[in-house]
């Protein structure tokens, strides 16, 4: 077959093969990031490894790791039975590289490969996850950290990412099924019975009292909000979403939606032999997620904490967010609550015949992914969203390919606000974000609990 295939000219095709082999290290030079089934230990020692779908055989998949300013190149080879695609959440990178299926790429089939290559414009913590399937496909380990460098990095002692996740185990630690369910679509989301922090159930590094650590939380569950607490070190966030804030904020507490980061710059100030903490608040009370052991080491510094250097993002000025049309985008749908009726596909649906089409969730009356963009604006217009949770659940809402302004209220030169890629509303609670919409190409913008995009909760803006 074989042979016939490549033709009567045998030695001819052959040689040809020869030369394509031989060119091949020089393809070697783009780095390969390749998704594959593995098993891991994420749970105790004792369990089996759980089968699981990781990046470079690894979950959370390797940290990447670059200069401010560089490219990154990365070639996906899908060793899956199933497509995939790679997203890189937070990087504000050219639109074919955003890494959507079905929306700015088709999904790498099995066996294919796709070469991403992009710039990195601004420093931070950042991470990358499959965005075919997400709810899937993030739940059975397809995420890792995308670290970006200052060209001038605060002077810190130790640099630590954690990625913190959590899995849904049955007995013997195998990942239950039953992805996307919708029982758990209308509710939370699927959340997990068993939390790990890079991949550990108890991840624990020593340090000596005193050090000064950056800690980079990364939010890498499907739907867990995770509240945190830090016990035995002094701390403040110094980034939210990559992006610096212009003070460091002292705090011992930290609230994380899936897919958002907290830059921590912390002192260990916990004595030799005890333990520095970060616990992570559930129904019957705080886990230890990491621990830090503390050794002999100094006292801790007095010196303030550093700031850290501001990204090249174009910040709407408040005129422009005050003189912007209002765009008003109502959560709406899941359990307690449900969808009177919506847009689906087109046509106008009740509540139950939208459930049997999968969507229990809407965003201003329209369920799941339109046709049309949910808003088309002009390259360097300034964009005003007002975010209404009118549903019993959190959601973490994200925009692709940009930051965001989030006000605590509505926007005025007082308000205080941060610039995030992903923002959380609570049940209740409205928000106001406004950005300069200043990279062209189609940006999806949907809530990060990956079962409610995958049920409804996804919208998309062009910008032209
Ligand atoms: Cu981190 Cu559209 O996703
Ligand atoms: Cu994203
Ligand atoms: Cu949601």
């Amino acid at each position: 077959m074989r042979q016939a295939y490549l033709g009567p000219n045998r030695r001819q095709v052959l040689g040809g093969l020869a030369a394509v082999s031989f060119a091949r290290p020089s393809f070697a030079a783009v780095p390969e990031l390749v998704a594959a089934q593995t098993a891991v230990q994420l749970a105790p020692e004792g369990y089996a490894p759980t089968p699981v779908w990781a990046f470079g055989g690894q979950v959370p998949g390797p940290v990447l790791r670059a200069g401010q300013g560089t490219r990154m190149q990365q070639r996906v080879v899908n060793n899956l039975d199933a497509p995939t695609s790679v997203h890189w959440h937070g990087i504000r990178l050219e639109n074919a590289m955003d890494g959507v299926a079905g929306l700015t790429q088709q999904a790498i089939a099995p066996g294919e490969s796709f070469d991403y290559d992009f710039r990195l414009p601004d420093a931070g913590t950042y991470w990358y996850h499959s965005h075919n399937r997400s709810f899937e496909q993030v739940a059975r380990g397809l995420l890792g950290p995308l670290i970006v460098d200052e060209a001038d990095p605060p002077e810190v002692d130790f640099d630590e990412v954690l990625m913190l996740d959590d899995w849904r185990f049955a007995q013997d630690a195998t990942l239950m099924e039953g992805f996307g369910a919708l029982m758990d679509a209308s509710h939370a989301g699927r959340i997990g019975n068993w939390v790990t922090v890079n991949g550990r159930g108890a991840w624990s590094k020593p340090m000596p009292r005193g050090a000064r650590v950056r800690l980079r939380l990364i939010n890498g569950a499907n739907a867990r909000v995770f509240q945190l607490r830090l016990a035995g070190m002094r701390a403040a966030v110094v980034a939210f979403d990559g992006m610096p804030v212009d003070m460091p904020q002292e705090t011992d507490t930290v609230a994380l939606a899936p897919a958002q980061r907290v830059d921590l710059i912390a002192d260990i100030v916990a004595d030799e032999g005890e333990e520095a903490l970060i616990l992570s608040r559930e129904r019957d009370g705080d886990y230890a997620v990491a621990s830090f052991p503390v050794e002999a080491g100094q006292e801790p510094r007095s010196t303030e904490f550093p700031t850290l250097p501001p990204n090249p993002v174009s910040l709407p000025d408040m005129p422009s967010i005050l003189g912007a049309t209002m765009h008003e985008m109502r959560l709406e749908g899941g359990a307690m609550r449900g969808i009177a009726s919506a847009m689906h596909q087109g046509e106008e649906l009740d509540g139950r015949s939208l459930a049997e089409r999968g969507m229990v969730w809407a965003l201003s009356g329209v369920a799941g992914m339109p046709e049309a963009p949910y808003l088309e604006v002009a390259r360097g217009e300034t964009v005003r969203i007002g975010l209404t949770n009118d549903t019993a659940w959190p959601h973490g809402m994200h925009l692709h390919g940009h930051h965001f302004l989030e006000f605590a209220g509505a926007p005025a030169a007082d308000a205080p606000s941060r610039l995030r890629d992903t923002t959380l509303l609570g049940p209740g609670e409205r928000r106001e974000i406004a950005f300069v919409a200043d990279n062209p190409g189609d940006w999806l913008i949907h809530c990060h609990m990956l079962e409610h995009a995958a049920s409804g909760m996804m919208t998309w803006i062009r910008v032209t």
